[in-house]
C-alpha cells in the first residue's frame, strides 16, 4: 500500500487550486506532475555544474558528464537493459520510433515486406510506418481488436508470417488502457525472424518493465510521463542490433574521425546523439527514476489497479448515461478510463469538470482511427498515477453528474 498522502506532499502543483477548487489532476497519460526532487535536480544542474558533456577537461564539464551518464545507467537498470550502451536519448517516444523508422527500417524493410501493428496504436506508432510502407513498397497489417477491447489473436499466425519484418506494438493503450501481451507477440515475431518494437510510453511509468525478459529489439518511452521533465525520451535498442544501424542525425559528438571528405562514427550510444544533448532533462529523468525506485514499481502498479477497480465500480452509478471503453478486467488494463455520452460532447464534459478543478483529457488522444472505430469522434479520459486517490475519483463522478444534469437534462450548474 502506498502512503499516498505523504507522496502528494512531494508534488508542489498538487496543492494549488484551479477555478477555486483543489486541483484534481487526472490527465497523467498526457503528462505526469513532477516531484520536488526532480525540479531541484534541474536547479542543481543549472546553478551548480552547468557545462557541456563529453567535451571538456574542466571540472564542471566532467561533473556534468558524470551525472548525465549516471542517468543513462539508471535508465538501463530501470528497464532491465544489459548495458547502458543500448540507451539512446531522444526527445520523446515519437522521436524514438521515428529514429527506428529513419535508420533500421531504411536498411531492413523492402518491397513486399510486412509491418505488423495493432489497431490501437498512437499516431506516433502508425504514421512513421505509413511512410516507410509507402516509400519501400511494404504492407502494413493490423492485429484487430475484440469487443472487449483486447487484441484478437485468433488469426495471428497468418498476420505474423515469414514476410513480417517488423512487429511494432503498443504495450499499454493510451486511449483505452488495454495492456497487450507483448511478450507473447515478441515470441511469435521471433519465430519468423521479425524485429520487435514496443511503444512503452504508457507502461514504463506505471509498472515494472524488463526489456531483456520481453526479448524486444526496440523499446521507446518518454521521461515526462514518468515524473521526469519534458523534452527527454529514451530509445532502447538491443546491443547487437544497434551495432549494425546507420546513424540518424549527423554532426558533432557522433563522430570519431572527420576529414573534408569523410567521417567515421563514435562509440555507442554517442553515435546516435549528434549535437549537444538535453543534459539537464536527462539528469532530471535520473532523479525521477530514483523517486520511482524508492516507491517501487510494483507498488505503483498495485495502487493503480486498486484505483482503477474503484473507478470502474464508481462509474456504475452512471452506466445508464456513459459508455465506457476499455477492458473490464483490471489485470489487463492500465489506470485509464475512457468514456463518452451519446449526446454530450466530451469537450463539454471536460469544461464542466475543469470548472471544478478536475483535469481530464478530451479528444481523440492521438488515436484517431481507434476512436473512430468506437463509433465516436472523441472521448473523455481520466488517467491515474501514484498520487491519485479514491476521493478524487469521487469528485470526478460528482463533476460528471453535474455536467450531465446540465447538458443532458438542462439543469443549470449550482
Ligand atoms: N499521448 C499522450 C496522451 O495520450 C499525449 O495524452
Amino acid at each position: 500500500m502506498l502512503d499516498v498522502q505523504s507522496i502528494r506532499k512531494d508534488f508542489p502543483v498538487l496543492s494549488r487550486k484551479v477555478n477555486g477548487h483543489p486541483l484534481v489532476y487526472l490527465d497523467n497519460a498526457a503528462t505526469s506532475q513532477k516531484p520536488s526532487s526532480v525540479i531541484q535536480s534541474l536547479v542543481d544542474y543549472y546553478e551548480g555544474y552547468n557545462a557541456n558533456v563529453h567535451r571538456g577537461v574542466h571540472t564542471l564539464s566532467m561533473e556534468a558528464t558524470d551525472k548525465f551518464e549516471e542517468a543513462r545507467e539508471k535508465v538501463a537498470r530501470f528497464i532491465g537493459a544489459e548495458t547502458s550502451e543500448s540507451i539512446i536519448w531522444t526527445r520523446n517516444t515519437s522521436e524514438s520510433i521515428n529514429l527506428v523508422a529513419y535508420t533500421w527500417a531504411q536498411e531492413n524493410i523492402g518491397e513486399g515486406d510486412e509491418i505488423v501493428l495493432t489497431r490501437m496504436e498512437h499516431h506516433s506508432n502508425l504514421v512513421p510506418w505509413q511512410k516507410v510502407a509507402r516509400d519501400k513498397g511494404a504492407r502494413i497489417r493490423f492485429i484487430p481488436m475484440t469487443d472487449d477491447y483486447t487484441l484478437d489473436l485468433s488469426d495471428i499466425d497468418s498476420i505474423i508470417n515469414p514476410r513480417t519484418k517488423l512487429v511494432s506494438i503498443v504495450h499499454v493503450s493510451n486511449s483505452i488502457g488495454t495492456i497487450n501481451p507483448v511478450q507473447e507477440l515478441t515470441k511469435l515475431a521471433k519465430r519468423v525472424g521479425a524485429a520487435v518494437l514496443i511503444d512503452g510510453a504508457q507502461s514504463v511509468p506505471h509498472m515494472p518493465v524488463d526489456v531483456a525478459k520481453l526479448g524486444c529489439d526496440f523499446f521507446a518511452f518518454s521521461g515526462h510521463k514518468m515524473l521526469g521533465p519534458t523534452g527527454i525520451g529514451v530509445l532502447y535498442v538491443k546491443r547487437d542490433v544497434l551495432e549494425d544501424m546507420e546513424p540518424f542525425l549527423r554532426g558533432g559528438e557522433m563522430v570519431l574521425e572527420v576529414t573534408y571528405e569523410d567521417a567515421s562514427w563514435n562509440d555507442l550510444p554517442m553515435r546516435f546523439e549528434a549535437g549537444t544533448p538535453n543534459i539537464a532533462d536527462a539528469i532530471g529523468l535520473g532523479a525521477a527514476i530514483d523517486y520511482l525506485n524508492d516507491i517501487g514499481m510494483q507498488n505503483v502498479r498495485d495502487h493503480e489497479v486498486q484505483l482503477t477497480q474503484y473507478a470502474l465500480n464508481a462509474f456504475k452509478e452512471l452506466e445508464e448515461e456513459l459508455i465506457l471503453h476499455g477492458p473490464v478486467d483490471v489485470d489487463v488494463r492500465g489506470g485509464i478510463v475512457s468514456f463518452h455520452h451519446p449526446e454530450v460532447h466530451p469537450h463539454d464534459l471536460g469544461t464542466i469538470l475543469d470548472s471544478r478543478g478536475i483535469a481530464v483529457r478530451t479528444g481523440h488522444h492521438c488515436t484517431m482511427p481507434l476512436v473512430k472505430s468506437l463509433g465516436v469522434s472523441a472521448t473523455a479520459r481520466a488517467s491515474f498515477y501514484l498520487y491519485n486517490t479514491e476521493e478524487e475519483v469521487d469528485l470526478l463522478i460528482g463533476g460528471l453528474k453535474e455536467a450531465l444534469r446540465y447538458f443532458a437534462h438542462g439543469v443549470a450548474p449550482a
